[in-house]
């Protein structure tokens, strides 16, 4: 097929007029497919099932002397701690362990802020006349929801493949109303790309007019290799301290894609400063989050080795939905020059960017064809893509016959969305 653009007036028309009969076709089917959120599928649930039996007995429950099934221990169990610290190559008295979503805490952290200030505000965020936010995009919705839940104004960072602008993010962090910025440094949803080590650098080396800006570091993707060997990555806390900025970052991961999403256990890794003002806030909120799934987490996953070799049984599993997804892309749409993409490594996604103008009316048309996908505009702050161009693709969660049928609509749906405009 000839790019859209070397296209006369009449082959476009002829071209549109079979490619909707094979819509109002597929429309026909009544199909109900699924490509919105970046969920394990069963075969991956069930890889990892093993979980529900590392603890059987009230033998095993104890761990270090510490008897799991009871209150205590407000910061986690320390082999959680040591093992965590292994993941993200940190120091076990920098993790706090949380409960079963890292998200939690980085929303907890956020409120903390806003209702006491962290360890070096002046005072709370509420009483602050404009709280501000860099939101590298496009990026993960949900950090955006939070910002936008405590009224933040957010401020649009470009991403680039080494990360976010990080020319502006310098310029920006001179304003004193900046508080922070949301950062997935590998794998970033949506685009899987992985911080450069010169980004990371001048993260990690930024001063901020604000005394509490805060770095969130939000590792979601960090032992989640779709493509080739694990890939090492610095550890932001001794960066930042190294930088003169030891209590500006903040690290979150989770196991919610090793093991089951929604029923793991989090971590948040900050310094001990952190820890320790933090934790005399959180020990009004909780006595301990639940340490029977920290040890069952603790013995299922056992170290960093092991867990990688879990994580390359998800990848088996993955690998063949992420090149369905990008080899039907690559049929049939890179020869139409209508969108381009991300080949990721690693993560739960793969980003398209359309040309200017098509995402909302492809994903209209796909909502038509019975295919959900998460919403245009997502990817950016007050869901507003200034160019309605990027669309995020998860494939992890369909299973392959369905995820193939899935993504040919959405190919169709494009060429449709293009062909109209
Ligand atoms: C970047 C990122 N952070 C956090 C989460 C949610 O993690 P959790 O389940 O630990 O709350 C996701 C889930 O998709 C994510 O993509």
């Amino acid at each position: 097929m000839k790019p859209f653009e070397n296209l006369t007036g009449a082959e476009k028309e002829a071209l549109y007029k079979s490619l909707r009969e094979e819509f109002d076709r597929v429309c026909g089917k009544k199909l109900k497919l699924n490509m919105a959120r970046g969920k394990p599928g069963k075969e991956q649930l069930d890889l990892v099932s093993g979980i529900l039996t590392a603890l059987t007995k009230p033998e095993d429950c104890e761990c270090d002397g510490i008897d799991a099934r009871n209150y205590g221990n407000l910061s986690g169990l320390p082999a959680a701690k040591r093992l965590f610290a292994e993941i993200l190559d940190c120091k076990p008295e920098q993790c706090f362990m949380g409960g079963s979503s890292s998200l939690q805490l980085m929303y907890d952290l956020v409120a903390k802020a806003w209702t006491h200030g962290l360890l070096h505000s002046p005072q709370p965020w509420c009483r602050e006349p404009k709280v501000k936010w860099l939101c590298p995009a496009p990026g993960y919705d949900r950090h955006f929801a939070v910002s936008k839940s405590f009224g933040m104004e957010m401020i649009p960072v470009p991403m680039t493949p080494q990360g976010p602008d990080m020319d502006l993010v310098e310029e920006l962090v001179k304003d004193p109303t900046v508080k922070g910025i949301w950062c997935v440094p590998k794998f970033s949803n949506p685009q899987g790309f992985v911080y450069s080590e010169q980004t990371i650098a001048r993260l990690a080396g930024l001063k901020p007019a604000a005394p509490d800006f805060t770095l969130i570091w939000d590792n979601a993707y960090c032992v989640h290799e779709v493509y080739g060997e694990y890939l090492p990555f610095p550890d932001i806390l001794s960066l930042c301290a190294e930088a003169g900025n030891p209590d500006m970052v903040y690290e979150f991961a989770s196991t919610s894609k090793i093991t089951f999403p929604g029923a793991g256990i989090s971590v948040m890794a900050a310094s001990e400063a952190n820890q320790s003002y933090l934790q005399s806030l959180l020990t009004f909120q909780i006595i301990s989050y639940n340490k029977v799934n920290q040890l069952r987490h603790v013995r299922f996953l056992k170290d960093k080795a092991h867990t990688l070799e879990i994580m390359k049984q998800h990848a088996e599993v993955l690998r063949p939905k992420f090149d369905c997804v990008l080899d039907t892309l690559e049929r049939e749409i890179a020869p139409l020059g209508l969108a381009s993409w991300e080949k990721p490594k690693g993560g739960y996604f793969v980003s398209v960017n359309t040309l200017p103008g098509l995402a909302k009316r492809t994903l209209e048309l796909c909502a038509q064809a019975g295919v959900t996908m998460t919403a245009a505009g997502a990817t950016y702050p007050y869901g507003k893509d200034p160019a309605d161009s990027n669309i995020r693709i998860a494939p992890s969660y369909p299973g392959l016959e369905e995820l193939a049928q899935a993504i040919e609509i959405f190919c169709l749906c494009l060429k449709l969305a293009a062909l109209e405009k």
